[in-house]
């Protein structure tokens, strides 16, 4: 197999496109208070030293504002414009996390005793080069599993070896191939409302078995509560409403955005093999979050690798 990047990677533009608009509120119940204690402890337990953190593919920013709000001085850099405005946003005014388990400033930490916000940067992450180096790097949620060609894996593997300072670890999560494949994705619905939008969101798999690729097609039906309760009290006071009226009210209050979404599932092979050639060695392996090994039920797997 040859890793070598054949051509330099280029901006493409996201597919997070209108999907950002309702991210913070789709995974509403992912709990990343406990993520980011969870890439905590593996910082503590790998890279003690560590005061300083790249997280690739930083989303809306919520892990980075927590592991901020840790005392790690923290640089996100995402490619969707859409996310990073909305980190922007969620670093100025934190979002307020359902978990009990908030994290806690620690004064035997000197650091932790000047929280500070991070810091967003657009870019992509297979070729963005900072011209500084980081204790840690991290890509969580899948990102590295957003690139889906050997380049651009290695070509995002290397530019976490280069932003890091010798010793310093480089930790992601992605599909693990062994549950894709002996599970197989399935058609899923999910529905999340707050007071002003509901949304119901269908992801049908396509899988593309000879290049460990799955097409997630997205539906995503936002349905605006406010424009419906408008509505419904205007209905009340006529008197006759006719089929045709309805459906017309219908497709005003409801909008339909369709995304798909390649993911790229990996093989603990695979990712031994991309990280030598980018020059780290793997420490650990594991069930995200859970810490349990590696299996055909491990849907996230977590590696964390160290800089040779
Ligand atoms: C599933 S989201 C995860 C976001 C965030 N890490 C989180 O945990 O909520 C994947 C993110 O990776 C970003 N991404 C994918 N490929 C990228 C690339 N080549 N460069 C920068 N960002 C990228 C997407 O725009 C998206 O925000």
């Amino acid at each position: 197999m040859n890793l070598q990047p054949s051509n330099p990677p280029t901006l493409q533009s996201s597919v997070f496109i209108d999907y950002a608009r309702y991210y913070d509120l789709l995974y509403h119940d992912k709990d990343y208070p406990a993520e980011a204690d969870y890439v905590d402890s593996l910082i503590r337990r790998f890279c003690p030293e560590a005061r300083s953190i790249l997280e690739l593919g930083s989303g809306t920013g919520k892990h980075a504002i927590l592991l901020a709000s840790k005392g790690y001085e923290v640089v996100g850099v995402e490619l969707s414009e859409q996310m990073l405005s909305l980190a922007h946003k969620n670093a100025s005014n934190p979002p307020t996390f359902q978990s009990s388990n908030l994290p806690t400033l620690q004064p035997s930490n000197p650091l932790t005793l000047q929280p500070s916000n991070p810091l967003f940067l657009r870019g992509d992450i297979r070729s963005i080069r900072l011209n500084r180096t980081f204790d840690a790097v991290i890509a969580l949620f899948h990102v590295i599993s957003y690139q889906t060609t050997n380049e651009d894996v290695l070509a995002s593997f290397r530019t976490a070896y280069n932003h890091l300072n010798p010793g310093g670890i480089f930790i992601f999560d992605i599909w693990y191939g062994p549950a894709v494949l002996t599970q197989r994705p399935q058609v899923r619905m999910k529905r999340v409302e707050d007071k002003s939008m509901e949304i119901i969101r269908i992801a049908e798999p396509q899988m593309r078995p000879n290049e460990n690729l799955v097409d997630v097609h997205y539906q995503v039906f936002i349905i605006n509560k406010e424009t419906q309760q408008t509505q419904q009290t205007q209905q009340t006071q006529q008197t006759q409403v006719t089929q045709q009226t309805q459906l017309t009210q219908q497709t005003q209050q409801t909008q339909l955005t369709q995304e798909t979404h390649t993911m790229r599932y990996f093989f603990k092979p695979e990712i031994e093999l991309f990280a030598s050639q980018a020059g780290f060695k793997v420490l650990l392996a594991e069930e995200w979050l859970t810490g349990a090994q590696l299996g055909t039920s491990t849907w996230s797997a977590c590696f964390c690798l160290k800089c040779i």
